[in-house]
């Protein structure tokens, strides 16, 4: 009888023991870490493809993050909702990728995610747009555009342009509310229309950087209104959509025109718009983030800390000094 209950018991030892190990071998195949071949794995999530400028960043990040250059990535598209962003974040914790990148949709509310990874120990780059949290911990370091400088530069360029203009009418087409692209140069413009009592934004909404709604904004602001000064558009495609609509209404904008737009971007079909006097004033926000990004990833994996926050620099474009060597020189 001791025997048969010895035998039983070594029994369930050995097969306890061998589920152990086939469970063991089960989240190794469902992990990409311990799957690299000795690359280094990237788990991005990116916003969505909402714009010239998203799509050129992606590309970047991709031609970076190449095998050939040592890297596995796996490229999550949020399709520009902040809940399949977490959810990529998550599942990139649980995959045990080597770094998290991101750039987020917004600036709030990451802050569970993060805690998450964390305590995972994987380290979290954050590219483009910014967060705001209360700890900065969470998040190893940060390389983007300094958003609110480039409305403050588009700004500068219209208390030039129109310093004779006694009653300037604006229409304003936002980007994604909440994000920091939206935010800063949204910030910009409300400054200067602090600063110049003749400023008056008659018209305001979120064409959420996509050409189509910048398009159906701009139709129903030429409905609405016979007199616009300025448009100013968050960014390039909002500016194609708005110059959609103008055409389609038969209005003037532009070098020659009634109406003047601003834009941001500085993507190369915003820039074309520019040098052919379509768009008048455009401001760069440069979106070859896969090599400064990688830089941050060598840093730390040669046990350097890296600055916490890293700014890109950028210029801006005027339609009356544009020339086809300054699109020729520019890779995006
Ligand atoms: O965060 C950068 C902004 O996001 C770009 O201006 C816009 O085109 C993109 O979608």
């Amino acid at each position: 009888m001791k025997k048969t209950i010895l035998l039983f018991i070594c029994a369930m030892m050995l097969s306890a023991f061998t589920l152990t190990s086939c469970k063991k071998d089960d989240n190794k195949a469902n992990n990409a870490a311990d799957n690299n071949e000795g690359l280094i794995v990237i788990g991005f999530s990116q916003v969505g493809a909402e714009s010239d400028w998203r799509i050129a960043n992606t590309k970047s990040m991709r031609e970076t993050f190449s095998e050939e250059n040592g890297y596995r990535l796996l490229l999550k598209d949020a399709q520009q909702k902040q809940e399949n962003q977490i959810q990529a974040i998550n599942d990139f914790i649980a995959q045990k990728v080597d770094y998290i990148v991101f750039a987020p949709v917004t600036e709030e509310g990451w802050d569970d995610a993060l805690k998450n990874a964390k305590s995972a120990g994987i380290p979290v780059i954050i590219v483009d747009r910014m967060i705001k949290t209360t700890d900065d911990s969470l998040y190893t370091c940060w390389v983007g555009s300094d958003f609110r400088n480039e409305g403050d530069v588009a700004v500068e360029w219209m208390e030039t342009t129109f310093k004779d203009v006694a009653d300037l009418k604006i229409v304003h087409l936002q980007g994604s509310l909440g994000s920091s692209a939206q935010i800063g140069r949204t910030e910009g413009l409300a400054a200067g229309v602090d600063r110049n009592s003749g400023w008056d934004v008659i018209y305001r909404a979120t064409g959420d950087f996509t050409q189509v709604k910048g398009k159906e904004v701009m139709e129903y602001v030429l409905k609405q209104y016979s007199h616009i000064d300025v448009i100013y558009c968050e960014n390039d495609n909002m500016a194609f959509g708005a110059i959609e609509a103008l055409d389609a209404a038969n209005k003037t904008y532009g070098v020659n025109g009634e109406v003047a737009i601003i834009s941001f971007d500085a993507t190369n079909a915003g820039l074309n718009e520019t040098l052919s006097g379509k768009i008048n004033y455009n401001v760069e926000c440069n979106p070859l983030h896969g090599p400064r990004v990688e830089a941050l990833i060598k840093q730390l994996e040669n046990g350097v800390t890296p600055e916490k926050l890293a700014f890109v620099e950028e210029v801006a474009f005027d339609a009356t000094t544009i020339t086809k060597a300054d699109i020729d020189a520019r890779s995006y």
